[in-house]
C-alpha cells in the first residue's frame, strides 16, 4: 500500500490530506478562510496568501497526527503547483518541497484542476478512461476528454466568466454575501423558475463555448428593475444556467465518441440541481453519470493527493526546483476562444 499526502492552497481553502493507493482518505483538513474575506465579497490574494502561510504547517501536522503517521510514513508529497493565486501556491508548494527534502520523499507538482478532474475517480473505483467531464468551479468551465493522467482533450471553455464566478456574482447582487454559490441554490429552492425571463448564452449555437456574462448581466438588471421577488431571480438564474450546461454537454456527447461516463466535477458540481439535470442527460444519452461527494467537490487536498498516487502509478515525480504556475491549462494544445484571456 501506498500513501500520498496531499497539500491545497491555490484558492481559500488550506487543505491537507492522506490517501492510499486503494482509495482510502486516511485522514484530511480543511481550514476555510471565508471569515477573513468575506468583509471584501471575495477572496483577496494577499490576504490568502498570509493564511495559508500561517496555517499550514500546523495543519499538517495535525493531519499526520489523526492518521497515526509521520512522514516517514508516507510514499510521496503531491501539491497543487497551480493554476491560482500564485501567493497561496507558492506557500503550498515550498512547504511540498521542504517536506520532500527534509524527508528525502519524491516531490509531486499536481495541477489543481487535474486534480478535480480525477476526484471522481478516487469517489468510485469504476470509473475507467476515458471519461467525459464537466468541469465547472470559480474560475474555469470546460468540458473535457479525459483520456488519462496528464492526458486530456478540451472540447469547450467559457469565453467569458466562469459558471462559480457567475453564481458568485449574481448572489451579491441578490445579498447573499460570500460565497454566494450556495447560498443561490438554497434561495432558488423557495422561488419559481419561470417568473423572470433570462437568457441561456450560446444554448443551441454550433460552436462548442459556454457564455455567461450576459446571464449575469441579466441578474443585475432584474434586481435592479425591482420587479421580481429575490428567490425567483435566484430559481431563474439557477434554470438559466442549468439549461446552458445540459445543452453545451449534449452537444459534445453528441460529438465526442465512445467514452465510459459522464462525470461533474469542481465546486459548482456540489449543486444538486445541477447534478439531476445532468444525470438526467446522461441517462438520454445512456451512459453512467459519476459526481464526487459533495465534499469532493469543493477544493480539498485529498483530490490533490489522489493525483498523486495516480502520477506516482505511472512513475511520475516531479524535480525540487519545479515551478509554481499561476496559468496552467489541461490542454495545451487547445484553441485560445474569443473573448477568452481574462481567466486561467
Ligand atoms: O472548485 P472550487 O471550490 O474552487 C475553485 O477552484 O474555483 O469552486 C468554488 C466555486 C465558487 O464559485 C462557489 O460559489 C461554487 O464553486 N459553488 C457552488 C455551490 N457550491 C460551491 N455553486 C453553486 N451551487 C453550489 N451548491
Ligand atoms: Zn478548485
Amino acid at each position: 500500500m501506498r500513501t500520498v499526502l496531499g497539500i491545497e492552497s491555490s484558492c481559500d481553502e488550506t487543505a491537507a490530506a492522506l490517501v492510499t493507493d486503494g482509495r482510502v482518505i486516511l485522514a484530511q483538513r480543511i481550514a476555510s478562510q471565508d471569515d477573513a474575506h468575506r468583509p471584501y465579497g471575495g477572496v483577496v490574494p494577499e490576504i490568502a496568501a498570509r493564511a495559508h502561510a500561517e496555517r499550514l504547517a500546523p495543519l499538517i501536522a495535525a493531519t499526520l497526527a489523526d492518521a497515526g503517521m509521520t512522514l516517514d510514513d508516507v510514499d510521496a508529497i503531491a501539491a497543487t503547483a497551480g493554476p491560482g493565486l500564485i501567493g497561496g501556491v507558492m506557500v503550498g508548494l515550498v512547504t511540498a518541497k521542504a517536506l520532500a527534502m527534509a524527508a528525502d520523499k519524491p516531490l509531486i507538482a499536481v495541477n489543481h484542476l487535474e486534480g478535480h478532474a480525477l476526484s471522481p475517480r478516487l469517489a468510485d473505483a469504476s470509473l475507467a478512461y476515458p471519461y467525459l467531464l464537466l468541469l465547472v468551479s470559480g474560475g474555469h468551465c470546460q468540458i473535457l476528454l479525459v483520456e488519462g493522467v496528464g492526458s486530456f482533450r478540451r472540447l469547450a471553455t467559457t469565453i467569458d466568466d466562469a459558471l462559480g464566478e457567475a453564481f458568485d456574482k449574481s448572489a451579491k447582487v441578490l445579498g447573499l454575501g460570500y460565497p454566494g454559490g450556495p447560498a443561490l441554490e438554497r434561495l432558488a429552492l423557495q422561488g419559481d423558475a419561470r417568473k423572470v425571463p433570462l437568457p441561456r448564452p450560446l444554448k443551441g449555437s454550433d460552436e462548442p463555448h459556454f457564455s455567461f456574462a450576459g446571464l449575469k448581466s441579466a441578474v443585475l438588471r432584474a434586481k435592479q428593475s425591482g420587479d421580481y421577488a429575490d428567490a425567483d431571480i435566484a430559481a431563474s438564474f439557477q434554470q438559466a444556467a442549468i439549461d446552458c450546461l445540459v445543452d453545451r454537454t449534449g452537444r459534445a456527447l453528441g460529438k465526442v465518441g465512445t467514452v465510459n461516463a459522464l462525470v461533474v466535477a469542481g465546486g459548482v458540481a456540489a449543486n444538486t440541481a445541477i447534478r439531476s439535470a445532468l444525470e438526467a442527460l446522461a441517462a438520454r444519452h445512456g451512459l453512467p453519470f459519476i459526481a464526487p461527494p459533495m465534499q469532493l467537490c469543493t477544493d480539498n487536498a485529498a483530490m490533490i493527493a489522489w493525483a498523486g498516487v495516480e502520477r506516482l502509478e505511472q512513475g511520475q515525480n516531479d524535480p525540487l526546483d519545479v515551478a509554481a504556475r499561476p496559468r496552467w491549462p489541461l490542454d495545451p494544445a487547445a484553441d485560445v476562444v474569443r473573448g477568452a484571456g481574462v481567466k486561467a
